[in-house]
C-alpha cells in the first residue's frame, strides 16, 4: 500500500528518496511521485507505473535540493494515473503533500474549499487535504505545523502524511493516525517513511509516530512531537534490529523464492529460546506473563487478513486439540463491524504479518474497549498492532518482502502451535508423553523442509505444464484444509489463475460439477487420521477426469499411483502438517507464476500492508 518517504539534512535528497521508494515498492503501488524544494521552488514530478519510470522521466529535470518527500500510490481515489499520484500541491503551490490513508469525509471538505475558490486538478481526497490545509494557514494566518494541526482536526479518516512549505526549507510536517509513519534520526539529519525499510541504511535511530500525532522535523533540531489535540510528546528514540541484507535478494531471483528457501531458518528463528529440546520444554513469555488468562479463558477469538487468517485456522485446529478451548477465526474487517458478543474472559489473538493492517488494529481496539484480553501475533518489531495489544509473541521470520506471504505464515503456524501445546500441557489435557513427542518433532520441522526443498526443480518442471489452466482447486482436510485454502491464495495472488480451496469431502457439494480433464485439482494428501477419505475424494476426481497434483507422505505408494504429479514430504505429527505441506504449494505457485511471466514479488492491485480498509 501507499509509501512515503521524506527527507530533510545535508545529503542530495532525491537520491535518497528514490532508493526509499525502491525499498518500499514491495508494499504494491501503481504510480510514484517526488517533490523537492529548492531556490525557493518545489517541484514535483510524478509518473504512473514504477519507480524506474519516476527516474526516467525526473532524468533531465532539476532534482536539485536537501529537503524532499516521495510517494508510491495505491490507488483508492480516482485511476492510477499522473496527476492523482503524489505529491499533490496546493492551490498556490506553495505547499506540497503526500498521503497514505483514506480521508473519508472528503467530499464535504472539499465542497466547502470549492465555495472558498478552490478548484481540483484530481480525484484524490490528498488534494482536498492540501487545499484545507493551506486554506486554514491563509485564514488564520498561522505557520504549518498549526494549519496541519487545525486541518486534522476537521478530518475523519486515516492518513499519514508528510507537507513542505516553499518558503521553509528547514521545514518538513509529518503526522499521521491508523497509518504507519517512522522518523530516523540521523547525524543532522532526519528520514521519513510507512516503514523502516527505507531507513536502515542510513540510520539505526528511529522515532515511531505515535497515533494522532504531528512531528515538526527542523533542519539541525530536536524533533517536536505533539497530538491533534495539542499534547506535546517526548520523542523515544529506539534501535533498529533490522539489517541491510534481510532487505535484498541475496542471489535469488525474487524476494518469493529466497523468503520460501530461508523458511528452515526462520522456523529455527522462531523456535529459537522457546523451544528446548533438551530440556522439554517450550517458553513463551507472552504466555508466562498471562498463565492464567489462557488458563481460565471461556473462548479465544482469532482476528486477522488473508494468509494470517489461514494461519488462524490452523491455530484453531491446535487449540482445540491441545488445550481444549473453543476458538473462533474472524476476518477482521467482518468481526470489526458486525457487533461481535466480546466476554472479559474472552483472549482475542490478532495474527498480522506486518502489525499494519487496517481491519485488524480497528478489531483490536473494538475487542480491547470491551475489555478482552488482547495477544498479538506480529512479524514487524514495533510495528501497531503489537503496541496496542496487551501482550503477544513475535514471530521472528525477518522482513517479508515479497507480496506474497510465504516464511512469515509458517512462523504464524509455529508460534501457535507452541501456544496451543503450551496451554494444552498446562491445563493437563495434553500428556506429558504426548507434549514431549511432540515439542522433538517440532524441532525438526526446519530440517524436512530443507528436504522438501531439494524438490525444487522438479516442482519447477511440472509447473510448466499448467500454464494453460485457468483455473485450480485445492483439497485438504483437517489441518491441510487451511493449507488448500493457502495454496489456492498462493496461486491467485502471484499467477492470475483462478482457485479455490475447499475442505476436500465439500467437493461433493458444489464443485465437482467442476472437474474435468481440464482441470488441476491439487489434493493434500498426507497419511493421517482422515487419509483413507481424503484417498476416496482423489478416487471420485479421477472418475471424472480431473488432473491431480497430490502432496503424499514419503513412501506412501497408493497415492502417488493414483496421482498425475506427486510431490512427497516427510511424515511428521499431524498438527505440524501444515508446516511442511504448504511448502510445495508456495514453489507451485511460485514457479507457475514466473513460467507466466507475473511479476512474482510485486502481483498487479496487490499491496504487501494492508493499511486503509
Ligand atoms: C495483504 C497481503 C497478504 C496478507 C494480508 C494480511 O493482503 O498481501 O499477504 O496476508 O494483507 O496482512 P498482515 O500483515 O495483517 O498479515
Amino acid at each position: 500500500m501507499c509509501g512515503i518517504v521524506g527527507y530533510i539534512g545535508n545529503q542530495a535528497a532525491y537520491p535518497i528518496l528514490i532508493k526509499g521508494l525502491k525499498r518500499l515498492e514491495y508494499r504494491g503501488y501503481d504510480s510514484a511521485g517526488v517533490a523537492l524544494l529548492d531556490d525557493n521552488q518545489i517541484n514535483v514530478y510524478k509518473v504512473k507505473g514504477k519507480v524506474a519510470d519516476l527516474e526516467k522521466f525526473a532524468r533531465r529535470k532539476n532534482t536539485n535540493g536537501t529537503l524532499g518527500i516521495a510517494h508510491t500510490r495505491w490507488a483508492t481515489h480516482g485511476e492510477p494515473n499522473e496527476v492523482n499520484a503524489h505529491p499533490h500541491y496546493s492551490q498556490s503551490e506553495d505547499l506540497a503533500l503526500i498521503h497514505n490513508g483514506i480521508i473519508e469525509n472528503y467530499a464535504v471538505l472539499k465542497q466547502g474549499l470549492i465555495k472558498n475558490g478552490y478548484t481540483f486538478q484530481s480525484e484524490t481526497d490528498t488534494e482536498v487535504l492540501i487545499q484545507l490545509i493551506e486554506f486554514i494557514k491563509k485564514t488564520n494566518r498561522v505557520s504549518l505545523p498549526e494549519a496541519v494541526q487545525l486541518a486534522l482536526n476537521h478530518v475523519v479518516g486515516a492518513y499519514a502524511i508528510a507537507v513542505i512549505e516553499r518558503s521553509q526549507p528547514d521545514l518538513l510536517v509529518a503526522a499521521r493516525k491508523g497509518s504507519p509513519l517512522v522518523v530516523g534520526v540521523g547525524e543532522d539529519e532526519y528520514f521519513l517513511a510507512s516503514d523502516a525499510t527505507p531507513i536502515v541504511e542510513f540510520t539505526d535511530k528511529v522515532v515511531y509516530v505515535g497515533e494522532e500525532e504531528i512531528v515538526t522535523i527542523r533542519r539541525g533540531a530536536e524533533l517536536d512531537i505533539k497530538t491533534i489535540s495539542n499534547v506535546k510528546k517526548t520523542p523515544r528514540i529506539q534501535k533498529l534490529a533490522l539489517t541491510l541484507s534481510q532487505l535484498e535478494k541475496g542471489g535469488y531471483p525474487h524476494f518469493m523464492l529466497k523468503e520460501i528457501f530461508e523458511q528452515p531458518k526462520t522456523l529455527s528463528d522462531s523456535m529459537r529460546g522457546r523451544v528446548n529440546v533438551d530440556e522439554n520444554n517450550i517458553t513463551l513469555s507472552g504466555f508466562i506473563d498471562n498463565r492464567e488468562k489462557f488458563l481460565n479463558a471461556k473462548r479465544i477469538i482469532i482476528t486477522a487478513c488473508g494468509t494470517s487468517w489461514h494461519a488462524g485456522q490452523i491455530g484453531m485446529y491446535a487449540i482445540e486439540e491441545f488445550a481444549r478451548i473453543p476458538v473462533e477465526v474472524e476476518y477482521s474487517s467482518e468481526f470489526r463491524y458486525r457487533k461481535p458478543v466480546i466476554y472479559p474472559d474472552d483472549i482475542v489473538i490478532a495474527i498480522s504479518q506486518s502489525g499494519e493492517t487496517a481491519d485488524t488494529l480497528a478489531a483490536v481496539e473494538l475487542a480491547k474497549s470491551q475489555g478482552a484480553f488482547i495477544f498479538g501475533i506480529c512479524n514487524v518489531v514495533g510495528s501497531s498492532i503489537p503496541r496496542n495489544t496487551h501482550s503477544g509473541c513475535y514471530t521472528h521470520a525477518g522482513p517479508e518482502i515479497g507480496v506474497a506471504s510465504t516464511k512469515a505464515f509458517t512462523a504464524q503456524v509455529t508460534v501457535l502451535t507452541m501456544l496451543a501445546l503450551l496451554i494444552g500441557k498446562e491445563k493437563g489435557y495434553l500428556s506429558r508423553e504426548n507434549y514431549l513427542r511432540i515439542i522433538r518433532e517440532l524441532a525438526k520441522i526446519p530440517e524436512k523442509i530443507d528436504h522438501i526443498l531439494l524438490q525444487n526443480d522438479i516442482i519447477a518442471q511440472f509447473a510448466k505444464t499448467f500454464t494453460y489452466a485457468q483455473n485450480f482447486i485445492y483439497l485438504g482436510r483437517g489441518y491441510n484444509f487451511p493449507v488448500a485454502l493457502e495454496g489456492a491464495l498462493k496461486l491467485k495472488e502471484i499467477s492470475y489463475i483462478h482457485a479455490e480451496g475447499y475442505p476436500a469431502a465439500e467437493m461433493k457439494h458444489g464443485p465437482i460439477a467442476l472437474i474435468s480433464n481440464e482441470m488441476p485439482v491439487v489434493v493434500i494428501a498426507t497419511k493421517g487420521e482422515i487419509y483413507e477419505k481424503v484417498v476416496s475424494n482423489i478416487q471420485e476426481i479421477k472418475a471424472r477426469k480431473g488432473r491431480i497434483v497430490a502432496i503424499t507422505t514419503e513412501g506412501d505408494a497408493e497415492v502417488r499411483e493414483m496421482a498425475d504429479y506427486a510431490i512427497s514430504i516427510p511424515h511428521t505429527e499431524e498438527c505440524l502438517v501444515p508446516l511442511i505441506s504448504v511448502i510445495p504449494l508456495q514453489l507451485l505457485a511460485y514457479h507457475i507464476a514466473v513460467v507466466k511471466g507475473c511479476d512474482v514479488d510485486q502481483p498487479r492491485n496487490l499491496a504487501k500492508s494492508v493499511t486503509v480498509e
